[in-house]
């Protein structure tokens, strides 16, 4: 088991900083929380440190690392070029959970950003990841704390839980406020264009940039090849999920897709599904678990990877997942529900 230290999320004490900044400083990877979900990082500048990321998550190595930077002054030391909507968009929403792709610097190793021109950039909220970003002086890399294609951790006990001795510290400041990562904006296209959906809305961000774009259809096609990260298979728990209209429907999709399924799990938003109680399945099927999740996307993107995470603990067959609305500010979590079911 790797070493826990506790950390308070609003005060970070400054000797745990040091203790983390030290074995960040030695070459080691330390787990740390973001307002999105916990980071794995390591020395962002250091290309041996950043390998590490590479083989204690079991990821890909053409899939890029975001650099977390404590401001937009350490950004721009990583960009060969910052352009105007870059700045526009950092200054609106920096520090917070929004990832901007830019040209790379020179300096910046090929292993950060798996050989792309670009790289990603991002200053986060959160004062325990500013104060170790301070603290080392130079940028962290961080993908989610995960092992890869595994559910984001939102908190600490998730990374313990996924990657084990594989890290060698986790800080734990409890669980992440968002629970959802970041957005990633490509703003070397003009108009920038939106690479992952995520915690910083599309109107958030066109209340900035009115042009950004986004089209939550070619995600699989040109975006997922602009952001070799954005595989399909991904934020999947061990657990076989399907996406299935409220209510009754659950049983028929459910005999349908998983007529083997014996352990059932389900998620819902919508208060018309919270009231059904009494949904039942066919045969030997058990309910095991219903999870109610808040019918507004930042609640439920709040709570989903936990869900998730928890439909793996409770060992079940199949978990049953509630469709969300087809709205823009449900995309980001749309996104994260489609990857899941995903097989
Ligand atoms: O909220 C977050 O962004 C979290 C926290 C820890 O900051 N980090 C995170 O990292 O989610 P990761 O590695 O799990 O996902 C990074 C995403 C991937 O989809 C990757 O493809 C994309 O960002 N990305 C990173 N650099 C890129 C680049 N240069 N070009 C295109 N996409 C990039
Ligand atoms: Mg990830």
């Amino acid at each position: 088991m790797p070493r826990v230290l506790r950390v308070s999320p609003t005060t970070p004490e400054p000797a745990v900083i040091a203790e983390a900044a030290a074995v960040l400083g030695r070459g080691g990877l330390v787990a740390f929380p973001t307002e999105t979900v916990y980071g794995l990082g390591a020395r962002g500048l250091h290309e041996s440190d950043v390998g590490l990321i590479f083989s204690a998550k079991g990821r890909p190595k053409g899939h890029p690392l975001i650099l977390h930077v404590d401001g937009d002054a350490m950004a721009r030391t990583l960009a060969a070029t910052w352009p105007e909507r870059a700045s526009l968009l950092a200054e609106a929403f920096w520090p917070g959970p929004l990832t901007l792709v830019v040209a790379r610097a020179a300096h910046v190793p090929d292993v950060v950003s798996g050989g792309l021109a670009t790289v990603g950039v991002r200053a986060p909220q959160h004062p325990v990841a500013l104060a170790l970003i301070r603290a080392v002086g130079e940028p962290l890399a961080a993908p989610s704390a995960n092992a890869h294609t595994h559910v984001s951790p939102t908190t600490a006990a998730h990374v313990v839980r996924s990657l084990g001795d594989r890290v060698e510290l986790v800080l734990d400041a409890g669980p992440c406020a968002h629970g959802i990562e970041s957005t990633v904006v490509d703003v070397t296209s003009d108009p920038p264009r939106v690479l992952r959906a995520g915690a910083t809305s599309l109107e958030m961000l066109r209340g900035v940039v009115s042009d950004v774009t986004y089209d939550a259809i070619t995600m699989t096609g040109d975006a997922a090849r602009a952001s070799p990260g954005l595989a399909s298979k991904h934020y999947a728990p061990r657990t076989r999920v399907v996406l299935a209209d409220h209510g009754r429907k659950f049983s028929t999709d459910l005999a349908k897709i998983a007529p083997d399924a014996r352990r059932v799990g389900v998620v819902v938003w919508s208060a018309e599904a919270k009231s059904e109680t009494g949904v039942t399945f066919p045969g030997a099927v058990a309910l095991v678990t219903r999870l109610l999740l808040p019918d507004d996307p930042a609640g439920y993107a709040h709570g989903i990877f936990a869900a998730l995470h928890e439909a793996d603990e409770a060992s079940l067959d199949v978990l049953v997942i509630e469709r969300v609305p087809d709205a823009p500010d449900w995309w980001a979590v749309a996104d994260r529900l489609r990857r899941a079911a995903e097989k």
